[in-house]
C-alpha cells in the first residue's frame, strides 16, 4: 500500500512537471513567432560598396533584398563629384531632384521593417533615396537608413527621410565601413526584428 502511494505520488509530480516544461517551451515558441517580423532589405548602390553591406545583412537577418535600380544608370562621368556639372553634383544641388527608379517593391504593404541602404553623397542620402521614400505608402512601417561612405556619417539623412514618409517610424540609422562583419550588422539590426 505504502509502495501505491509513493508510485502514484511521483506520477503526479512527474505528470506536472512534464506540463509546465511544455507550457514553458510552448510560451517561448508563441513569444518568437510574435516577433516574427517581415523584413525587406532596399538598397541603392553606384558602385557596388553598399550592395556588398545590404547582402550580408538580408543574409544576417534573413530579409528579402532589393536593389534600388535608377531608370538611367549612373555612369562614372555621372559620379564625378569633383566636377559641379556632374550629374550627381546638379541632382545633389536640388533638393527637388527625383531621378526615376527603374522597378518596384511588388508588395511593400506586407513589410513591418524596412531597411534602407545607400552611399552617402554630399554628407546625406542620394537624391534617388528620396524618390524612393515618395515611391511607397510607409505608414506605421518602421524605416532604419545604413550606408557606407568615404567617411562621413549619416549627417540628416534619417531626418530628411522622416520628413518625406512623415507617417513611417524613421531611424537615424548607421554609417558603416565597406568591411562590417556579419556579426555586427546582426548586433545592430536584432532590436528591430
Ligand atoms: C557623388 C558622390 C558624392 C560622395 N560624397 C561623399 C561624402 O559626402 N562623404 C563621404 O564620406 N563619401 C562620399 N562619397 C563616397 C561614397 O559614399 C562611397 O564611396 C560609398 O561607399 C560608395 O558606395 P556604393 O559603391 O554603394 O555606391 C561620394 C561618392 C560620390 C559618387
Amino acid at each position: 500500500m505504502k509502495q501505491l502511494v509513493i508510485f502514484v505520488a511521483v506520477a503526479v509530480i512527474l505528470t506536472v512537471g512534464f506540463k509546465m516544461f511544455s507550457n514553458n517551451n510552448g510560451g517561448e515558441v508563441m513569444a518568437e513567432s510574435k516577433s516574427n517580423k517581415k523584413v525587406l532589405v532596399a538598397y541603392f548602390s553606384a558602385s557596388g560598396i553598399t550592395a556588398k553591406v545590404a547582402n550580408k545583412l538580408s543574409k544576417v537577418t534573413g530579409a528579402d533584398l532589393f536593389e534600388i535600380k535608377p531608370a538611367n544608370p549612373y555612369t562614372t562621368a555621372d559620379l564625378d563629384w569633383t566636377n559641379k556639372k556632374s550629374r550627381s553634383s546638379v541632382e545633389m544641388d536640388d533638393r527637388n531632384s527625383r531621378p526615376q527608379i527603374a522597378n518596384k517593391v511588388s508588395n511593400m504593404n506586407k513589410y513591418d521593417v524596412v531597411f534602407v541602404g545607400f552611399p552617402i553623397w554630399w554628407y546625406r542620402e542620394p537624391s534617388i533615396i528620396d524618390t524612393f521614400m515618395e515611391s511607397y505608402d510607409f505608414s506605421g512601417k518602421q524605416i532604419i537608413p545604413f550606408a557606407t561612405s568615404g567617411g562621413s556619417g549619416m549627417g540628416d539623412s534619417g531626418s530628411i527621410m522622416q520628413k518625406l514618409a512623415p507617417k513611417a517610424n524613421v531611424d537615424s540609422g548607421k554609417r558603416f565601413s565597406s568591411g562590417v562583419s556579419e556579426n555586427d550588422l546582426k548586433a545592430w539590426a536584432k532590436k528591430w526584428l
